[in-house]
């Protein structure tokens, strides 16, 4: 039987996306088909929007999400129908020249499929209704009712924890606190600094309060998301609309700079503050990002001195590791996800949970299916 269902379709930037009924493949071997029920609005998914994340389209965006497994392709492992499960971005061939050098983010099947919105064999798992092409965003496109992905994507979690915070474990989660944790090299006592308290700097700022930070300075350029910061571990917050950033970490370290600075906010301006804010021989990490085509620039004197710095994409993550570790840190009470969510609306309600992330609104829109 042929498997239909709503999902929103972006049709082309800079253009709302359209709630339609589109038509999933039929599943291969090793597939999973993914009934979706809870899944989050990422700054990414609003960068494809925007078009400064360029994909071809149409597609399905949405790649932060868990649901339930309802049908399993006769060669899929580890995972089997009921399972509660949060969806990994990251498939990897494991044999590829980076998959052999513990890079799975790097994977070449990973990076050359994904730029196309298709699977490792080339073809998308879901169609619009008229049997035309429909691509998924980052091997999954969960603004959907289905997902249909592939088996080492789906990683089941405990049950207990309910699916609009499990989704969040699946992209900001993961790279917030997988960077601070997996990457960061926080030593216990260590200054920390987080520029941008999204849900991803969010959960680096708990990132670093688990890997034992001493003090943990959240910088955001809005006071509503340093109050939250503080509720989540921020020893100290900075408003840099107003206030120095750079200023603030050598106040706390006696003029010499943070040991380790944590880069979420997707801006030059934030780039640039890292290298000025890291004393020598720490560690900048990258998270996020803007148009790759724009250029950032640095004080050569602020890359000096044998400062570290490391662009990373997903924490680090060996989500097959990392997400029932991080859901039961939500579940013992040591990782906090209520908080991340700002808003719970409908698949129907999709764009406008963008505008409000683009007006600085929310931390996470997630949209609950029923
Ligand atoms: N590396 C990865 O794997 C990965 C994964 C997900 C998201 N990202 C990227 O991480 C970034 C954050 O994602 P998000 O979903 O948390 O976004 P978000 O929009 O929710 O959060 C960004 C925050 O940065 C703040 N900000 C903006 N400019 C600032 C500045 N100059 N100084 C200080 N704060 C500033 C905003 O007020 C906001 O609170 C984005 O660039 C996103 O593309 C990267
Ligand atoms: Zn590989
Ligand atoms: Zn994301």
């Amino acid at each position: 039987m042929v498997l239909q269902y709503r999902a929103a379709v972006l049709h082309a930037a800079q253009t709302p996306m359209s709630v339609e009924t589109v038509t999933a493949a039929a599943l291969k071997p090793n597939d999973v088909l993914v009934r979706i029920r809870a899944a989050g609005l990422c700054h990414t998914d609003l960068e494809v929007i925007e078009g400064s994340l360029r994909y071809p389209l149409p597609m399905v965006l949405g790649h932060e999400a868990a649901g339930v497994v309802e049908q399993v392709g006769p060669a899929a492992r580890a995972v089997k129908p009921g399972d509660h499960v949060v969806l990994s971005w990251n498939p990897h061939c494991g044999h590829c020249f980076y998959c052999d050098r513990d890079a799975p983010i790097l994977c070449e099947e990973y990076l050359g499929q994904g730029p196309k919105g298709v699977s490792f064999d080339g073809e998308s798992r879901t169609r619009l209704s008229d049997g035309l092409p429909l691509q998924q965003l980052m091997f999954l496109g969960t603004f959907g009712e289905y997902c249909i992905v592939s088996d080492q994507q789906a990683i089941p979690v405990p049950k207990e924890i309910p699916f609009d915070r499990a989704c969040l474990i699946g992209c900001g989660v993961m790279t917030g606190a997988g960077a601070a944790l997996n990457l960061g090299a926080i030593a216990h006592g260590d200054t920390v600094m987080v520029i941008g308290c999204g849900a991803v700097g969010l959960a680096a700022v708990q990132g670093a309060r688990l890997a034992g930070a001493g003090a943990i300075i959240a910088v955001d350029i809005d006071p509503a998301k340093l109050v939250l910061a503080a509720a989540m571990g921020a020893t100290q917050g900075v408003d840099a609309s107003k206030d120095d950033a750079v200023v603030a970490g050598k106040q706390e370290t006696g003029g010499r700079g943070v040991d380790v600075v944590l880069e979420a906010a997707g801006s030059a301006a934030a780039f640039r503050v890292t290298a000025e804010a890291v004393r020598p021989g720490g560690q900048i990490v990258w998270l996020g990002k803007i148009d790759v085509n724009k250029d950032v620039s640095f004080r050569w004197g602020s890359l000096m001195q044998e400062k570290r710095i490391r662009r990373v994409s997903y924490g680090n993550a060996r989500p097959r590791r990392d997400f029932p570790l991080l859901a039961r840190a939500y579940l013992d009470g040591d990782l906090m996800l209520d908080e991340l969510i700002s808003r719970r609306i409908t698949l129907d309600e999709v764009n406008d949970g963008f505008a409000a992330l683009k007006r600085g609104e929310t931390i996470r829109s997630v949209i609950v299916f029923e």
